[in-house]
Parts: structure tokens; sequence; C-alpha cells
């Protein structure tokens, strides 16, 4: 009997932190091996905010992934001190795709992010006459605020509001978590879409605490109650061409996660998309996968889809318990588990 197989369009990560310097070295062939392209995360210290600077990211980028065709899609961390000239520069340049709002504080590295939106009024407003997408961290950073709840407060304190007053404005909702969110964006208008994680798709905020403390289930936003999984289920199992991929794959050395105060961020780029299948078998729409991966994210962007497939068979293999950072190792998202599917 063959085994069974499913070829897909090559998918792209519509979110991705690839580093810098010998993380990046080590890291980014897991998602060059199976996406034709990412949308990389501009959250580095200091945060790529010029076109300068993400040009050199780029060129380090491809350095690493060497000999392959991955192409990363650049993105700007927004600032209260951007200014209008550099979105038109961004513009101009064909490699970046976004600018990615942090708010200030809110997660890893957003120390530079924005303290209020109303700072960048006019270069919303110059991003929406130029199709210029705006990739969104959608939780409020007032630690007063319970961490289970910063993002449905974001949806009503800033989101609401900013989609009122930029109403043409492409926003991704990245990485939701809640059922206020998966609401909002199907709600919304078409310029309106969301990522959503493996680990959100597959895991409720028990998995925190499951037999004691799970730093590798640690990332921001956190993992929420059942009732929240289940609706972001309904989404991907709604067909609805609003939602893609998107892995957040978040690589932190061992030593970072492991620790008295361990950091937000979960490395699944090895296993990203294998385990997405894994999660549509099991809501039997295996049929709806390849939009998710493949399709629906290209359409949002305005981008060709890719032209290439990937294979991906049903076998079962055992996800290493760690990988190499050259000094350091990084625990990859599930470690030691076994998966149905395998990309060849
Ligand atoms: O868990 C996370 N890790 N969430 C983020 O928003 C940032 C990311 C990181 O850069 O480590
Ligand atoms: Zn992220």
């Amino acid at each position: 009997m063959s085994v069974p197989q499913l070829i897909l369009t090559q998918p792209d990560d519509w979110h991705l932190h690839l580093r810098d310097g010998e993380i990046l070295k080590h890291v980014a062939a897991f998602s060059a091996r199976q996406f034709a392209r990412a949308i990389i995360m501009p959250n580095l210290q200091p945060p790529v905010t010029t076109v300068v600077q993400a040009v050199e990211y780029l060129d380090r980028i491809l350095a690493a992934v060497d000999g392959s065709d991955f192409e990363p899609l650049m993105t700007l961390y927004l600032t209260d001190n951007t200014t209008v000239a550099e979105i038109i520069a961004a513009r101009k340049s064909c490699f970046i795709k976004a600018l990615k709002f942090y708010p200030a504080g809110a997660t890893t590295n957003a120390s530079a992010g924005v303290t209020d939106i109303k700072h960048c009024h006019a270069v919303l407003e110059t991003m929406q006459e130029t199709g210029l997408p705006l990739l969104i961290h959608g939780e409020v950073s007032d630690h007063q605020v319970d961490i289970f709840d910063r993002e449905k407060q974001f949806i009503d304190s800033v989101l609401q509001p900013l989609s009122k007053d930029f109403p043409e404005l492409k926003i991704v909702f990245e990485h939701i978590t809640t059922r206020e969110a998966a609401d909002f964006v199907l709600e919304s208008s078409d310029t309106i879409a969301a990522t959503i994680t493996p680990q959100h798709l597959l895991l409720n905020r028990n998995a925190l605490f499951a037999g004691g403390l799970q730093p590798h289930h640690y990332c921001l936003p956190v993992l929420k109650r059942e009732t929240h999984r289940q609706r972001l289920l309904e989404m991907i199992r709604s067909g609805s061409p609003k939602f893609f991929a998107g892995t957040d794959s978040a690589p932190h050395p061992r030593h970072k996660k492991e620790t008295a105060c361990g950091c937000a961020g979960i490395f699944s780029a090895p296993v990203a998309l294998e385990i997405y299948a894994s999660i549509f078998e099991q809501q039997q729409i295996l049929d709806k996968l390849e939009a998710f991966t493949s399709f629906n994210g290209a359409d949002f962007y305005g981008l060709p889809r890719n032209t290439k497939t990937v294979t991906l068979i049903k076998q079962a293999w055992k996800i290493p318990a760690q990988y190499s950072l050259g000094s350091d190792t990084v625990i990859p998202f599930l470690a030691g588990s076994t998966l149905d599917w395998k990309l060849i």
C-alpha cells in the first residue's frame, strides 16, 4: 500500500523571527526548507527602523540561506518617530512589505515600540495611500490589565478606533488568540486579515502548567482558554480567506527560556508545516490546508502565489529534543513528541 501524501503549493510564513548573528545562521535553513517566502519580524536589538537597516539585514539573511531561493519579505519597526519620508522610501524599495506595530513594552524587544498610535497618524495616512500593510502585535502593554485580557482590551481601545480612522489601511492582526480577535477580523472589511500560529491552534493555557511550569509553551500573546482555541479552529474550518499561516517562530537560547525569568517565544520553524497539517487533519479539513498555508496570505499581500510544490508524507517521526545554535541550543516546539506528517 502506498503512503498517503499531501502535495501543496509551497507555503509562505507570514510571521517569522529569524534573529541575527549566530542564531540567524543556525535557524534560517529550517524556514527556507519549507517556505518559499516569509515576513521577517524587525524586533532586533536595535530594531530595524530604516530602509538602510532593512537592506543590511536582508543581506545577512540571504547569506544565512546561501544557495536557497527563499525570499525574505522585510518589515520595518514602527516607532513614535518613524517619518513619512521613511514610509515613502520603504514603499519605493521592492523588498519592504510592511510596517510592524509593537505597542511599547508589549513583548520581546518592544521597548522602542509605539507609546501612542496617535503619534503615527501621518505615517499611517501615507501607508493607507500607498497600500503598505500595518502588522499589529495586538495587546495593550498596560501591566495593570490582566494578561489574558490584553488582546481584547487592545481591540476595544486601539484597533477599533484605528480601523475607523483608516478604513482603507491594510492591517494584519498578528497571531490572534481570542474569540474577540477572530470575530473582529471576520466582521471587518477585506482590508483586515489575521495570522494564526500552530501553538494557538494546538494548545490552551493549561499547557503552560501541565505537570509543572512549561517555559517552552510561553509566548506572547500568551495561550488562552479552550473556548478561545475552539473559536480559532472554527475560523480555519470556515475556510475564510482572511486567516493564514504565520508561525511566529521565535527562537531563544535554552538558557534564556529555562531560567528564573524566561523569555517569551516558541521555536516552531523546524516543525511548523507538519504541525499545521496534523491540526487540519485532526479537524478533517485537509482540503483547506493549502489555502491557509499557501494562498490566502499571498492574495492578501497582493503577491503572486508560489508555483513550486512541497510534499508531505504520512510517516511518524520524532521531533528532536533540541537543535544547535552553535555554542547554545534551542528547544523546538513539541520537542521529543511524535508527528504524523513529514515534509520530504
Ligand atoms: O512570544 C513572542 N516572542 N511574542 C512576540 O511577540 C515576540 C517574540 C520574540 O521576538 O521572541
Ligand atoms: Zn512575533
